[in-house]
């Protein structure tokens, strides 16, 4: 019986998830459905509980229900834990597992799509909301030499910066800020991780940052050359990124999680990019 997956979310017309993984089950010989599910807000719960009465073996989780599918699970990794949202779930008899690949999916785009290495560079993260949280540990993993977190409420910058030393980091290796501290200071590889690009905005990172910079990566996809990619284009990045290879790398991992083969992501990633102009 060919198996059934879903990305629920509300909107959800716009996800990209059943093309990507569509392309993975076809490439890999994968004999399985995947579905938009779109619920109602307070609705979750029970769309979940009908999809697994139905057979359904795996979900993606988008907005606005990460928090919904935390709460749903019974069990769930240390890297959904420390993020606080989940993106996949599996579901085995009564057991809800939950996981988040978003931080994965970025660092195996990084080190293995774009050949940067994170390990002993300094590396700045704009943000400190969901998508900046799901990044820390997998980049704490990579034992890059500085992580400056930086973000417009300090207070949640240093929040995160305080749940990297609880996870290991050594003294002084991880430190929140706000954009004022960052005159002054360079950076290896920049991450913008805030939502400001959804918007067109730039979040007030001084272009100084950049003077010795290798990468410039917009965690958000498809928007091409956003405010903050400009910003580093013109301070003389030779290499910009969007999310689009972070969407693709993260579906990969939620497809080896369900069906125990890990996709080739280029033919996704080519198909998706947004050219950075
Ligand atoms: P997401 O899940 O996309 O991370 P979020 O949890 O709402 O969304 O977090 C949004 C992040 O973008 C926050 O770090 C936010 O900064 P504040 O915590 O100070 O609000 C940041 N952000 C949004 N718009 C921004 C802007 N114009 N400039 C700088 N940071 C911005």
């Amino acid at each position: 019986m060919t198996d059934r997956y879903a990305v629920i979310g509300n909107p959800i017309q716009q996800s990209k998830s059943p093309l990507i993984h569509g392309m993975f089950a076809q490439a890999t010989g994968q004999d399985m459905e995947y579905t938009l599910l779109e619920t109602p807000l307070g609705g979750f719960a029970g769309a979940v509980d009908a999809f697994r009465a139905a057979a359904g073996k795996g979900m993606n989780v988008t907005a606005p229900f990460k928090l919904d599918a935390f709460a749903y699970a019974t069990e769930r990794s240390e890297r959904a834990q420390l993020a606080g949202a989940v993106n996949a779930l599996k579901f085995e008899g009564a057991q809800v597992l939950a996981e988040n690949f978003d931080g994965v999916g970025l660092v195996r785009d990084v080190t293995h799509n774009l050949q940067r290495q994170l390990k002993g560079r300094r590396v700045l993260l704009l943000g400190a909301g969901g998508a900046a949280r799901g990044a820390l540990l997998p980049f704490l993993a990579q034992q890059p030499d500085r992580l400056v977190i930086c973000n417009r409420s300090l207070e949640k910058a240093l929040e995160l910066a305080a749940i990297a030393a609880k996870q290991g980091a050594a003294p002084g290796q991880v430190l929140g800020c706000s954009y004022a501290d960052l005159d002054g200071q360079t950076f290896d590889v920049v991450f913008n991780a805030t939502s400001a690009s959804l918007r067109g905005e730039l979040p007030p990172v001084p272009a100084t940052v950049f003077a010795n910079c290798g990468l410039a990566y917009e965690l958000a996809y498809g928007k091409g050359l956003t405010p903050f990619l400009r910003l580093a284009q013109n301070a003389g990045v030779k290499r910009l990124a969007d999310g689009v290879g972070m969407l693709a790398e993260q579906a990969a991992e939620a497809f080896a999680w369900w069906r125990g083969v890990r996709p080739d992501t280029r033919a996704v990633i080519a198909r998706l990019s947004v050219a950075l102009v």
